[in-house]
């Protein structure tokens, strides 16, 4: 749908440059939703402004199913299809921008016009009639859940009717993606759960392939299918939700994992010393990660009767990631050396991942 190769933007500055986005190449499927990760300044906002040329890339080539390839070259735009390849033109550019939505964090509405007005902005220049767009706003404004709202000013609306009205202007043109810019960020809880419910259903009513940018795995997890972890302009980790959550590799990623995991509360634990990191040959403080095949079997009572060893759980937290249960235990397992390293090994062997937890 969207084949992202060896993107690079760099920001020219009087001191420095800054390479926003480094040699980025990423592939979105069709119909998926698909997570970007990051810190503040690693350069996701850069890199989904690129996918629709708000951003002008240097090099690298985007791939957008049904319009083309385009070619960065110093800043100059190439579209090719079918191995033809020509400069971009305007049109081409506002042909392309016309099949890709966005959304943001402050919804960026117009505060002097209505709902209903604001809806209907992007439609102006389409060639439909008066008629035809009052048709196509109520059938927006029904798809979002918004239909007594049409009549007011934005000021009237809670933040989560605010990003109601821009996801349903973003959708007016009937665009085949939709790229969403932190904008769950400036809503509560319940907003923001609302918010990701209706990008969901929206990905599985119109089919429409969704890009969700965040500083939250609690986003990740509750919306995306796919995710890429970005660093410093760079893509350090990608994958299936799941796996990611379940065995993340890069440092970044396992700290993205863990601030959204109700096991990162063990610090805590071991700081106030309502539970000990034990070293000794015959007691060990353990993580054990559940994933989908383990969750759900009596792994701990099986250990602990065949190795005789004891079990005593400090901390267990599941998650539900992508739709399924990820399950995870801090324990303090005591027993005889030898017993301990076996029971260790039958849960490696059930699919269970061990970690011990040492002194920091
Ligand atoms: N127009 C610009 N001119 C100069 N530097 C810029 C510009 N836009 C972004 N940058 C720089 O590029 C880097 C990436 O910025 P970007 O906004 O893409 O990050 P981000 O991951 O979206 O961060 P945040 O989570 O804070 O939105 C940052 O170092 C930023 O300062
Ligand atoms: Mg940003």
């Amino acid at each position: 749908m969207i084949e992202i190769n060896h993107l690079n933007k760099t920001f020219v500055l009087k001191k420095s440059n800054i390479n926003a986005v480094n040699d980025v190449s990423l592939h979105i499927k069709d119909g998926e939703i698909f997570g970007i990760i990051g810190y503040s300044g690693a350069g996701k906002s850069t890199l989904v402004r690129c996918i629709n040329f708000l951003e002008r890339p240097e090099s690298g080539t985007i791939s957008i199913e049904g319009f083309g390839t385009v070619r960065a070259d110093k800043g100059k735009l190439f579209l090719s299809k079918e191995e033809k390849e020509k400069k971009m033109s305007d049109a081409d550019l506002r042909r392309l921008r016309r099949s890709i939505g966005m959304i943001f964090q402050h919804f960026n509405l117009l505060d002097r016009e209505t709902v209903f007005d604001n809806i209907a902005y992007p439609l102006k220049y389409t060639g439909l009639d008066r008629l035809e767009i009052q048709a196509k706003v109520n059938e927006l404004l029904k798809l979002v859940n918004l239909e007594d709202k049409r009549n007011v000013y934005p000021n009237q609306l809670s933040g989560g009717q605010k990003q109601r009205v821009a996801i349903a202007r973003a959708l007016a043109d009937s665009p085949k993606v939709l790229l969403s810019d932190e904008a769950t960020s400036a809503l509560d809880p319940d907003a923001t759960e609302s918010i990701l419910h209706l990008l969901k259903e929206l990905n599985h009513q119109l089919g429409l392939t969704i890009v969700i940018i965040t500083h939250e795995m609690a986003v990740i997890k509750e919306a995306a299918d796919r995710v890429a972890v970005m660093e410093d302009g760079r893509v350090v980790e990608e994958g299936d939700v799941y796996n990611v959550f379940a065995h993340p590799q890069q440092i970044i990623t396992k700290k993205f994992v863990e601030s959204s995991s109700g096991l990162s509360n063990i610090d805590k634990l071991i700081a106030t010393k309502a539970v000990s990191v034990l070293e000794e040959d015959d007691r060990k403080l353990i993580k054990l990660i559940f994933t989908k095949d383990a969750v759900g079997n009596a792994l701990i009572s099986e250990v602990s009767r065949n190795y005789n060893v004891d079990v005593s759980i400090a901390l267990a937290n599941v998650d539900v990631v992508s739709g399924s249960a990820l399950g995870g235990i801090i324990a303090e397992i005591s027993g005889l050396p030898e017993n301990i390293k076996n029971a260790v090994n039958f849960f490696q062997e059930h699919g269970v991942e061990v970690e011990v937890i040492h002194h920091a």
